[in-house]
């Protein structure tokens, strides 16, 4: 017996049945798909525009469950329910990827009751691993909801193809357009980010989303993972404050983040002293739980010894003075 597909609970084959329910709406699911990356990609490689939504892997479509299996949708992405990310195709330790989503995932949700789409682990049919996500742009009525990325959002500048630039604003911007609540959410995500080594964490990788009664709120995270596990990128992807303390160093010199930081955007966003303290208290002491989680997920050995290890080292140095 293993740890359940979606929620990484002890002693389950596959996906436990409160996951089956939550993520499938079905009394039982196949954790191996029957079919495999090539399927989709093969016919997806020819719709260069409109059919994979932004980001830089090519992303496949599942719609809805039918008996205890899950099928790709291959004409166009209406429908869907399930966004389907094959593994990296480039980078360190390319299979990891599914594993590090998904787990990184699973920390933020139930270790930080961070608000994150709903997301399981699976294996294609001859083997390699997935990450699937469930859709939270469409409603119960499968309606599609607003949703607009912070490049768009913020107005971020256009660069020479004219896409935005993923990282030509600052964490400090988002405030200008966060509900009050929203902020104390952010904060949160960015200090789990920083723990958890994600150095992607770019304007793209946050949204507004439309809300029942039509207001635009932060969604639901998503495309969290440990970064240092593929790449060695920078502690964070856009500079916490306007000042840009990061980029303005001169060169070869780095910037430390500690808590200092964090608590000091939150003042910047006018949180008050006292959820302040209190936002600093919830990641307090929490290492252990983390390791944990680590040590349950489907990573291979050698990315959790890494995975590990950035926990070790982010906790000390956000803790320190
Ligand atoms: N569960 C979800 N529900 C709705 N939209 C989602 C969901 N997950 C991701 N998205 C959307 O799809 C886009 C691409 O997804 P994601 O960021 O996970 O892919 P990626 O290729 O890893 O991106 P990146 O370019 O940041 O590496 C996101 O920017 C977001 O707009
Ligand atoms: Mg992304
Ligand atoms: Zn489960």
């Amino acid at each position: 017996m293993g740890h359940c597909f979606g929620c990484l609970k002890d002693d389950v084959k596959g996906f436990c049945s409160s996951c089956e329910k939550r993520l499938f709406n079905r009394s039982k699911i196949n954790p191996q798909l029957n079919f495999n990356w090539e399927d989709i990609s093969k016919v997806i490689d020819g719709y260069p525009a409109g059919f994979s939504i932004s980001g830089v892997q090519t992303k496949g479509f599942i719609g809805k469950a039918t008996g205890t299996e899950l099928s790709p949708i291959l004409a166009n992405n209406k429908n869907s329910i399930y966004i389907i990310k094959p593994m990296l195709s480039r980078l360190d330790s390319p299979s990891d990827s599914p594993a590090n989503e998904h787990l990184t995932m699973q920390m933020a949700k139930q270790l930080y009751s961070i608000r994150t789409a709903e997301c399981c682990f699976m294996k294609f049919a001859n083997g390699t691993p997935v990450y699937i996500t469930r859709r939270f742009d469409y409603n119960k009525d499968e309606e599609k909801l607003n949703q607009e990325d912070f490049a768009s959002v913020l107005k971020a500048k256009k660069d020479n193809d004219g896409r935005y630039k993923y990282i030509a604003k600052t964490y400090e911007d988002f405030g200008d357009v966060l509900s009050p609540l929203n902020k104390v959410e952010f904060i949160r995500i960015l200090i789990f980010n920083f723990l958890t080594g994600n150095g992607d964490a770019h304007l793209k990788n946050f949204s507004l989303l439309e809300t029942p009664d039509g207001d635009m709120q932060l969604s639901p995270s998503y495309d969290l993972m440990n970064t240092k596990i593929h790449v060695n990128d920078s502690p964070i992807a856009l500079n916490l404050f306007r000042e840009l303390e990061r980029t303005s160093l001169p060169r070869g010199q780095a910037y430390s983040y500690t808590m200092n930081d964090f608590i000091e955007l939150g003042k910047r966003f006018g949180l008050s002293d006292r959820l302040l303290k209190k936002i600093v208290k919830e990641f307090e002491g929490t290492e252990n739980k983390i390791k944990e989680m680590i040590n349950k997920s489907f990573l291979s050995n050698k990315a959790k010894k890494k995975y590990l290890e950035t926990i070790e080292k982010n906790f000390v140095q956000l803790f320190s003075n």
